[in-house]
């Protein structure tokens, strides 16, 4: 494994960064997981735009061009000759004092990781997983916007933990006035009445790519998808969940805090948006944005 730092490769046991490195010492950084399907970066555009409007909005200068960062990317996957797997791309604040202020800090750290994906076994996907709803909130939206996708992942963290102690692989997180926001790790959608429905970022879930992208696949099937107020009463009611993520793909629930959803298999439309979405991720090829 090669690892991209700040322009250079190194192998993974002498891929190392300052230990005053303020992503470190504060959480101070942004970053992207992306997908090599076929020797492709899936939406490659659209996570460095993501990237790079995260770090505006936390006032962090990523040291190169938005076209230098999608070359990294695509040599860093090269380089590693990986035809499928996982890149997690990293901008940190940079080496800098102690203390909070990032005036200290002279140059982002520009991080590429190029791996395997641990993806969940197939079974999960043919069968849906049962979640909880977490008792951690996510960070209300006007301390930090859920758009941006910072290294601060400790909300999400807490959250994932009584995941884990309740036997889930996920947790829902409920923003402060008890509006579901995401997963820890992923988006979630509710089908009602042959609608899709996923909370509006400004109930605190990030706007992920492939949320987006699966809104997109919907409206092709001629189906309604909409951001909407969505409560705990609307996803035990819900005829489908389902949760979308890079890693995760689009993965069915069919319990959550112990109700059946729907008829407690994955349902019809999940099905057949899964179809969907794997069908297009089995057509690219080339490694190209
Ligand atoms: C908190 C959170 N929500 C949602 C997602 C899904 O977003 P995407 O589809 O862009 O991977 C992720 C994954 O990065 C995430 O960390």
């Amino acid at each position: 494994m090669k690892v991209y730092i700040n322009g250079k490769f190194h192998d993974r046991a002498d891929a190392r960064i300052s230990v005053f490195d303020h992503g470190l010492l504060y959480g101070d950084g942004v970053f992207e997981g992306l997908r090599i399907y076929h020797g492709r970066v899936f939406k490659l555009g659209e996570h460095i735009e993501r990237l790079y409007r995260s770090a505006k909005a936390i006032s962090l200068d990523i040291p190169m061009s938005i076209e230098e960062m999608q070359d990294a990317v695509i040599e860093t996957v090269e380089v590693n000759g990986k035809e499928d797997g996982y890149i997690r791309l990293v901008v940190t604040r940079g080496e800098g004092r102690l203390g909070v202020d990032p005036s200290s800090c002279r140059r982002a750290t520009v991080i590429i990781i190029v791996s395997d994906i641990q993806l969940y076994p197939e079974e999960y996907y043919e069968k849906g997983i049962a979640i909880i709803t977490a008792s951690s909130r996510r960070m209300p939206s006007d301390t930090l916007d859920p758009r941006i996708k910072s290294l601060n992942y400790l909300n999400n963290i807490l959250a994932k933990i009584e995941a884990e102690q309740a036997g889930c692989l996920e947790a829902v997180m409920l923003n402060r006035e008890g509006f579901v926001a995401e997963c820890t790790g992923d988006n979630v959608f509710i089908v009602r009445d042959s609608e899709l429905l996923t909370p509006d970022p400004c109930h605190g879930a990030l706007d992920g790519i492939t949320r987006r992208f699966v809104m997109e696949l919907a409206a092709s099937a001629g189906m309604r998808a909409s951001e909407a107020a969505i409560t705990r009463y609307d996803l035990y009611t819900a005829d489908e969940c389902f949760l979308t993520g890079t890693g995760a793909e689009i993965m069915p629930v069919i319990r959550i805090d112990g109700r059946t959803i729907g008829s407690g298999k994955p349902g019809r439309i999940t099905r057949m948006l899964t179809e969907r979405f794997r069908r297009v991720i089995s057509e690219q090829h080339g490694l190209t944005v």
